[in-house]
């Protein structure tokens, strides 16, 4: 038996088309999953679907914006069409807007909330039945450094992040009665769009968090892969709850 095959199963991947859900979809897809990548933009979409299927595996795009009830209800009906039935749901969407927090306008701690948390909390909900009713589930949803430290210019996106550890725990011993895990990944400083303003704007800083990272290196979205299958994997049934950090040794040093 090989406890991380994800042969049959069939896991939908918020804001998959790129980055860190990209990199997730990928390592989900050669353990076996069939995969649902759902975000905004349709070409990065499509090229990701294009690319998951060279894989091998069952693959299908979906046009969602996470900070839209309805929209996520249309994403679940469609995500459980491709195979019939959603086993391993990721929320990794998100975004940030970099302002200091006396700087910060409602509109804009408003959006980050919504995308980041809220649109966490919605996936999640209307994933419940469907999982429950299939006898389980797998629910991972993505935190950040953050989730754990402060940091000056991200006060909406950290207040995000936060939360994000504790709608983990407390779906977790709801939903632990219906067979559904619910963990919280924590990555560290990934290379993505959403921090190429840091490598390409603030060079002082990019290189004073290299400094900090025992690896020595920042992270790729590759990285997050081993973590995510575990946590979609029946080698987790007895795991839920928890927040692990995949940050190259950041939050020990
Ligand atoms: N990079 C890091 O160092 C790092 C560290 C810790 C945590 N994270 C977290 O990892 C996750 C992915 O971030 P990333 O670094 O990979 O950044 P990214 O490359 O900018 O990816 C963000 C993804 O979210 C999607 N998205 C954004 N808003 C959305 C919405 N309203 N509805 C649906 N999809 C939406 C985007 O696709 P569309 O634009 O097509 O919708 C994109 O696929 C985020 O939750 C982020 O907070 C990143």
């Amino acid at each position: 038996m090989n406890l991380f095959d994800l042969s049959g199963k069939t896991a939908l991947v918020t804001g998959g088309n790129g980055g860190i859900g990209y990199g997730i979809a990928e390592g989900l897809a050669q353990a076996g999953a069939d995969i649902v990548i759902a975000a905004r933009n349709k070409t990065k979409t499509s090229d990701a679907v294009g690319a998951i299927r060279e894989l091998g595996v069952k693959v299908k795009g979906i046009e969602v914006d996470v900070a839209d009830e309805a929209s996520i209800r249309n994403m679940a009906k469609g995500a459980a069409d491709l195979t019939g039935h959603v086993d391993i749901l990721v929320n990794n969407a998100g975004i940030g807007i970099r302002k200091l927090p006396q700087d910060y306008q409602l509109e804009d701690w408003n959006k980050v909330l919504d995308i980041n948390l809220t649109g966490s909390f919605l996936c999640a909900r209307e994933l419940h039945s469907h999982m429950k009713e299939n006898g389980g589930g797998k629910i991972i949803n993505i935190g950040s450094m953050t989730s754990i430290f402060g940091l000056d210019w991200a006060v909406a996106y950290a207040s995000s992040k936060g939360g994000v550890v504790q709608l983990t725990k407390t779906l977790a011993v709801t939903w632990a009665r219906d067979n559904i895990q619910v963990n919280t990944i924590l990555p560290g400083w990934i290379h993505t769009d959403l921090t190429r303003g840091i490598r390409e704007d603030f060079p002082d800083r990019y290189t004073h968090i290299l400094s900090r990272i025992p690896d020595g290196r920042w992270g790729e979205p590759a990285d997050l892969a081993g973590t995510s299958v575990f946590l979609s994997s029946q080698a987790s049934n007895y795991v839920t709850g928890i927040s692990i950090p995949v940050d190259g040794g950041y939050t020990s040093f």
